[in-house]
């Protein structure tokens, strides 16, 4: 089965073409990413209508790269997949428009793909991993602990309460004058940094939940930062090298609860598999190395271009849900909350809002 995905959830435009064997096996067959950082960076963060008119500029093209890399055209492909939420509504409506005119001229199945299911599945692309496997999703937007037990079939174990793993690198970074994105400025400085300098908070460490909060931690960086203002280049490196060191404690403490919660309720995972941005950081991904070796299971960790948001991973689901005939009707509305444990669940109608306007519009 031949795919062309399509994401455009955030500040990454892409398109990809993958093929699903019968026996489960895939293979990337184009994976075209266009990333918008250099637009967004003057304002320190995703602006949600320059993303929007940015993927609208630059999908057309990024398909036609894709299907040309691919070697496929629209009459050879199977489906076509897009991300259709959770994000940005502005691109999810972009990349999901753009799918189902293709579906709908070329008369082939859509699939309304779920991208967090997306970054749950990459592993089993990359890696043939089998169900059920234990997975650390961490990016700008996310940051959740999951059983993967099928496809579609998740149970959320443990969620940030308040910031996201990669939005608090984004946020210490910007407090400490460092560029955007965050996470990896914050971890070159943290390389010559004394990560023993300062007492930072572990929040929630030990508690018997698997829940994270980021929030705090943010907040003890810039009042460290404050009290000892002016900073010098070496204070930098030392707060990013504490911070950090931090950040890696936390994970691995909620990884350990989240690790006995699925193993008390679902068995042993076959692996600990990481997605999002922030698994680009060596740091973490050392301890996520250790944390899986005490636990006796292996890691795994996509390479980085394919843990960063990109249309590979869309097209994959995509694959994965039509081997299980489950496609989606030219009607599927586009959502900017979609949480993973509603992947099955149909949206509310395109049209129940229009129900609601004045009658002389
Ligand atoms: O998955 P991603 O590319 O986009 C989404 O947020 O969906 O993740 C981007 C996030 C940003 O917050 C970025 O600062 C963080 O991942 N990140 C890192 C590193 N590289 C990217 N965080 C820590 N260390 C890194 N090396
Ligand atoms: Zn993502």
């Amino acid at each position: 089965m031949v795919v062309l995905g399509i994401e455009s959830t955030c500040d990454e435009t892409s398109a990809a073409v993958v093929v699903r064997h019968e026996d489960g096996g895939g293979r990337i067959l184009s994976n075209v990413v266009f990333s918008q950082i250099a637009e967004h960076a003057a304002y320190g963060g995703v602006v949600p209508e320059i993303a929007a008119r940015a993927h609208v500029e630059v999908l057309d093209t990024l398909i036609a790269r894709a299907m040309e890399e691919s070697g496929h055209n629209f009459s050879s492909i199977d489906a076509v997949a897009a991300a259709a939420g959770p994000g940005l509504i502005g691109g999810v409506i972009v990349g999901l428009t753009t799918a189902k005119a293709i579906a709908l001229v070329r008369k082939k199945p859509l699939i309304a793909v779920n991208h967090l299911e997306a970054h749950a599945l990459t592993a089993r692309l990359t890696d043939g991993t089998p169900f059920p496997y234990i997975l650390l999703l961490a990016s700008g937007g996310h940051t959740q602990i999951v059983a993967v037990r099928g496809v579609g079939d998740y149970v959320r174990i443990g969620t940030t309460r308040d910031d996201a793993i990669g939005e608090a690198f984004d946020k210490t970074a910007k407090l400490l004058g460092l560029a955007y994105p965050g996470g990896p400025q914050v971890e070159k400085e943290a390389l010559t940094g004394n990560a023993t300098r300062f007492a930072l908070p572990r929040p929630m460490a030990g508690r018997n939940d698997a829940d994270f909060s980021l929030s705090g931690l943010k907040t003890a960086v810039r009042l460290e930062a404050e009290r000892i203002a002016p900073l010098s280049d070496q204070d930098v490196r030392d707060l990013c090298a504490s911070f950090q060191q931090a950040v890696v404690d936390v994970i691995a403490d909620r990884l350990r609860h989240g690790l006995r919660a699925f193993r008390e309720r679902f068995g042993m995972p076959t692996a600990l598999v990481t997605s999002g941005g922030v698994a680009a950081n060596e740091a973490i991904r050392k301890m996520l190395h250790r944390v899986a070796f005490e636990a006796g299971i292996v890691l795994v960790a996509p390479p980085p271009q394919l843990c960063t948001d990109n249309g590979a991973m869309i097209a994959w689901a995509g694959a994965e849900r039509l081997a299980l005939g489950l496609t989606d009707g030219l009607d599927i509305s586009p959502r900017a909350r979609w949480p993973l444990a509603d992947v099955n669940k149909p949206p509310a109608p395109a049209s129940a809002g229009l129900a609601k306007l004045p009658q002389d519009l």
